[in-house]
């Protein structure tokens, strides 16, 4: 395993929408293992492909992550406590996600490891159900509640190429493009009111 890595805003790479997975191959598992490796050592809960510089639709989540409560993954599961192979104690891999349904709306602190040090509040679903694909090809469905639920949108967000500034009120992408002149040198990007 090796530490890739993490692109960092404004690189155009975060907003190249990724291509679907279709080769389940050896390729892609030593791709997911890299990922989660860098995630871990960057202390995120979460990192998707296009964030190291892969345009693919590939998501690792840390559910140990101490941040996570691991009871706010649901499985729609016959046969309870085995696990699909995409779910393990503590990765959830998802390969080609999509949310399939979606309840409440919820205010909450975010952050991207593709925008160090900047945080600010994003109203995200509360509640999501998955479809999503394993290592192996194999789809699998699950709920994810909460913070979980939000790492989910945040990560499927970076696969189509969408940050969560873009979430950001009128108001607040000013605050965002300040934030840049003082902590990126004035990089900013030009969908972001410039
Ligand atoms: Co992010």
């Amino acid at each position: 395993m090796s530490l890739l890595e993490i692109k960092i805003f404004p690189d155009p790479i975060l907003r190249v929408p990724s291509a679907p997975v279709t080769q389940f191959d050896h390729g892609l598992h030593e791709l997911l293992d890299n990922m989660f490796e860098t995630m871990q050592h960057a202390e995120g809960i979460g990192l998707a492909a296009p964030q190291v510089g892969v345009s693919k639709r590939v998501v690792v989540i840390d559910i140990s992550h101490e941040d996570l409560n691991p009871e706010n993954v649901r499985l729609p599961s016959e046969e309870p406590g085995i696990l699909p192979y995409g779910i393990s104690e503590k990765r959830l891999e998802l390969i080609n996600p999509e949310i399939i349904k979606e309840e409440l709306t919820i205010s909450s602190d975010e952050g991207c490891l593709s925008i160090p040090d900047f945080r600010e509040t994003i109203k995200r679903k509360g509640k999501v159900s998955v479809r999503s694909q394993d290592r192996n090809g194999k789809v699998f469905e699950f709920e994810a509640s909460e913070l979980l639920a939000r790492c989910v949108q945040h990560e499927i967000d970076h696969i189509d190429g969408i940050l969560f500034i873009d979430h950001l009120s009128r108001l607040k992408k000013h605050l965002f493009n300040r934030w840049c002149d003082k902590n990126l040198n004035g990089a900013r990007e030009e969908r972001l009111g410039n």
